[in-house]
């Protein structure tokens, strides 16, 4: 499989869309790094699932425009993606980052943006996909787990690898705590791959993602 690169013009910075549905914590590390233009990345508006959010206040502060498009006010699944998608569309994204945005995108969604939707995960994929990462890997006993940085497919955490991060297990951890070790090295990788998608592009071969074009 072949893509797209994520961005077409070396010359502007890339446009991205944040789709966000918690604390934010991850957004916020790529609001503070595109205040740089040498980042060569603008975050132009945060997505959410939900209202009330830290993540959507994080995006207020910054004056990036947000929009909410909830689940449970349209009719099915496949209308609340092809809404999602249309919001996430009107701001032109080169890149869309899901970053701690915890529902699946659907097939319109992704047929919209192929290629060009990223997800950061709190694990070691293919190990732990799903909701609960930190918690699977804990009850496993894994001694190393860390976060996972993809490009989307159909699948669930099942996509091409962009870039991956590795922390230790602590024998006296709880979820939060691992989860907590976690974000941290999370958010370096998260800013330092998506500077990297939009400066550089990428391409993907049989699963393999190469920045450049
Ligand atoms: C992050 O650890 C992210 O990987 C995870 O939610 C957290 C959001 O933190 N996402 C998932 O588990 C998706 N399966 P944040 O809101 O502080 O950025």
């Amino acid at each position: 499989m072949s893509t797209s690169p994520a961005v077409e013009s070396a010359a502007a910075p890339a446009r991205v869309v944040v789709l966000v549905s918690g604390s934010g914590t991850n957004l916020q590390a790529l609001l503070d790094a595109a205040i740089d233009p040498a980042y060569g990345a603008a975050i132009v508006a945060v997505g959410a699932d939900r209202d009330g959010i830290e993540g959507l206040a994080r995006a207020d502060r910054s004056s990036v425009p947000t929009f909410v498009a909830k689940l449970k006010d349209y009719s099915s699944r496949d209308a609340w993606d092809g809404a999602l998608a249309d919001r996430v569309a009107a701001f032109e994204p080169d890149l869309v980052v899901l970053a701690g945005f915890m529902k699946l995108v659907g097939p319109a969604f992704l047929a919209r943006f192929a290629g060009k939707v990223v997800n950061t995960h709190p694990a070691l994929c293919p190990s732990f996909p799903g909701t609960a990462g930190p918690a699977d890997a804990l009850a496993y006993g894994v001694k190393v787990t860390g976060a996972t940085l993809f490009v989307v497919d159909a699948g669930v955490d099942t996509g091409p690898i962009v870039a991956q991060t590795v922390v230790p297990v602590e024998d006296d951890d709880d979820v939060s705590a691992l989860h907590e070790r976690i974000k941290v090295a999370e958010r370096q990788m998260l800013v330092d791959n998506v500077g990297r998608l939009a400066r550089e592009g990428f391409r993907i071969t049989d699963r393999k993602v190469r920045f450049g074009l």
